[in-house]
This record gives C-alpha cells, sequence and structure tokens, in this order.
C-alpha cells in the first residue's frame, strides 16, 4: 500500500510537509495545494516557496494545479518541470463557491465536452506525467461514470477518487458502492480519497477493496500525524505475519497500538511548524492563525481538550498561545487509537 498525503490549503504546506515526514515518516507521496496560475505568472510567490526544491525535504512531491484555462496549465507545468518536477496533478475537486463559479476545480466536471477538450490539450501539450485528483460528479454520484469514460482516454498517470459530489462538499459518507464501479472501469491506477480517519476505518476500506493499492488521506493526519506511520506499520506486520502471531497469541490489540504517537512527539512536532511559521510569517499573529487552522483537527486527538481548545481559539499573542498550548500539552492525554469519536 502506498499512502499519500491530501493536500490541503492553508495547511499543508512544506513547512507542515517537512515536519510531518521528519516526526512521523511512513507517507509516500506529498501533493501540494493547489497552485492558481494567474494573467501575469505561472507561479506566484508564495506558490513557488511552496514547490522550490530547498525548502522541501520530503522524498516524493506533487505539485497541483487549478485552472481551467489549458494554455496557463501548459506554462505552469513548464515552470515546474524547470525546478525537477516530473508529474504534476490536476484539481478537478474542489467545491469552493468561487473556484466552482469559475467553471474551475469541481466546476470542470459540470460540462463534459469542454473537460475532454482541455484533457485532449494538456495532454497534447504537457512533457510531464499528469494525475487527476477528481470527485465523482457535480450533483449525482452517477456522473462519475461518465467522467471515468474521459479519463480512460488520456494516458493519466493516476486517478485519485474522492467519491463525493460537488453538492456535499465534504460531508457525509464518501459512495463506496461507485467507487468499487468506477475502480473496475479505470484503464489507470487508482489511489482512493475520504474519510479514513482512525485505523479502524482504513482496516474497513481494505477489508472491502483489497485490491486497492494507494489511498490519500487528509484530515485523519491533521488530527492524528501518526496515522501514517500507524498505517504503514500495520501493513508490515501482516505482511510479515507478525500481526496473526499477535492475534494467535490473544493479544487483541488493532494497528494502532503498534506504534502509538506520544505526547512528546507531538510536541516537538508542534513547536517545529511553530517556529518556522514565526520565520516566515512577518507578524507572530499570521503565525498563531496558521497554528489554529492545524489545532481545529489536532484537538480531536487529546481527551477532554474542549476547554483548553476553545481558551487556545481566542489567543492572539504570542505569549498567550505559548501558555494555552502548555496547558492542552499538560492536560489532556492522547486517545491511545486516535480521534475515535471524531467524524467531521
Ligand atoms: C480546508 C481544506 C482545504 C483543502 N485544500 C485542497 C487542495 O488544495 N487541493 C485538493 O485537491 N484538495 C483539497 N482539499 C480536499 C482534501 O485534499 C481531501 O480530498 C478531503 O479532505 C477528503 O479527504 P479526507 O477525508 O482524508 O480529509 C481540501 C480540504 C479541506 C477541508
Amino acid at each position: 500500500m502506498k499512502f499519500y498525503l491530501a493536500p490541503l490549503e492553508g495547511v499543508t504546506g512544506y513547512i507542515f510537509r517537512n515536519a510531518l515526514d521528519a516526526y512521523f515518516p511512513g507517507t509516500d507521496r506529498y501533493f501540494t495545494p493547489f497552485i492558481v496560475p494567474d494573467q501575469k505568472h505561472a507561479l506566484r510567490k508564495k506558490e513557488l516557496r511552496d514547490i522550490l526544491p530547498e525548502n522541501n525535504q520530503v522524498k516524493e512531491l506533487v505539485p497541483q494545479i487549478l485552472t481551467s484555462d489549458p494554455v496557463r496549465f501548459v506554462e505552469t507545468a513548464k515552470a515546474l518541470a524547470e525546478y525537477g518536477y516530473e508529474e504534476v496533478n490536476l484539481n478537478l475537486g474542489c467545491p469552493s463557491g468561487t473556484v466552482v463559479a469559475g467553471g474551475r476545480g469541481a466546476g470542470m466536471l459540470a460540462d463534459v465536452e469542454k473537460l475532454d477538450c482541455f484533457l485532449d490539450q494538456i495532454f497534447r501539450d504537457t512533457d510531464l506525467r499528469i494525475s487527476v485528483k477528481t470527485r465523482i460528479g457535480i450533483e449525482r454520484p452517477e456522473e462519475g461514470y461518465m467522467l471515468m469514460k474521459i479519463y480512460n482516454q488520456y494516458p493519466v498517470s493516476e486517478v485519485i477518487i474522492h467519491p463525493r459530489t460537488r453538492k456535499e462538499y465534504y460531508k457525509g459518507e464518501p459512495h463506496l458502492d461507485v467507487f468499487s464501479e468506477l475502480l473496475a472501469m479505470s484503464k489507470h491506477p487508482v489511489c482512493y480519497n475520504g474519510n479514513l480517519f482512525i485505523v479502524r476505518d482504513y482496516e474497513q476500506f481494505r477489508a472491502r477493496f483489497p485490491q486497492v493499492e494507494r489511498v490519500m488521506i487528509g484530515r485523519g493526519v491533521l488530527a492524528d500525524p501518526g496515522l501514517m506511520q500507524r498505517l504503514k506499520s500495520l501493513e508490515h506486520a501482516q505482511k510479515t505475519g507478525e500481526d496473526s502471531d499477535r492475534k494467535e497469541n490473544g493479544m487483541e490489540q488493532s494497528g494502532s497500538e503498534i506504534y502509538r504517537t506520544g505526547k512528546q512527539e507531538l510536541r516537538a512536532f508542534h513547536d517545529t511548524i511553530f517556529r518556522q511559521y514565526r520565520e516566515i510569517f512577518d507578524e507572530d499573529k499570521n503565525a498563531i492563525f496558521h497554528m489554529k487552522e492545524l489545532w481545529s483537527y489536532l484537538v480531536h486527538s487529546f481527551e477532554g481538550s474542549e476547554p483548553y481548545a476553545k481558551k487556545l481559539r481566542k489567543t492572539s499573542s504570542l505569549n498567550e498561545y505559548r501558555c494555552e498550548v502548555g496547558n492542552l500539552f499538560r492536560a489532556c492525554d492522547l486517545y491511545p487509537d486516535g480521534p475515535v469519536q471524531w467524524r467531521p
């Protein structure tokens, strides 16, 4: 199994990715949050900083592009090739109102003829490998079948499927029945993405889809940064037979107990990210703002964290922030099996 970190705009920039890789290795491939080319620039300053090889210590990084203009896509892909990238990912999933209104992201799924033309042009004019990250439709999950027929016509390097429609945003259960059909239809390698939050979710998915060899995880890793590492250990244990030995010996542990995320490591991970945010942002309040975004997920791994999380959300100065983080780490223990009570 290959594990991919999903891109989350505003959270999974290079500082987060490097820290995750250093403290909780286990992710095989990382994706940048979307790059949006504009009239003047293939890559804007912040986007360039995010993809610069000297800023990225992870082994495999795939930059993601969000545009409905094939010329801009090709220009950006070329600019990325100059920095050594060999693959780019096309965003066909972003559900946000402004993005969709501009006919980009999930908005590109509304007009399949136009999508077909777009793909025709970018595959003709781009030398790099192109993968797609797609939803399964705008309104109805069944739209996915037509989309898959289109992807099958092009040399897509892999199709990452988030089996929800645009209308569903990130809510509700992913359509696993439709995913199953799309998996059978696809000529390309398929990666699954959606709602794998804890080890049990992964185990259930694996049991239903043993043929899937790639999964992408987003919010689950933000809530529990050790998740990939645990899943990797679980896979390893199953491969080497350790898991069945343990079961035979009456040890009921799930994969989550093979490796527990320590509070100390999590603290070091947090401090590394915060220190680097403070270095790149002019003001501490911007660094704190970005940390709070991460905390909105991370708090779910701590037992009884709600009162501390509330105080943390209200902080604005460096001292307050440090103090509330310290309080939370001191007062709350991590759930031993990850954020089991959390369903976003
Ligand atoms: C705040 C936020 C930002 C996101 N930014 C991106 C993005 O830049 N590119 C992208 O392809 N998907 C983006 N996504 C979608 C995630 O990559 C992923 O598909 C989604 O969270 C479902 O996976 P999960 O259930 O494992 O979190 C974003 C999602 C959220 C909640």
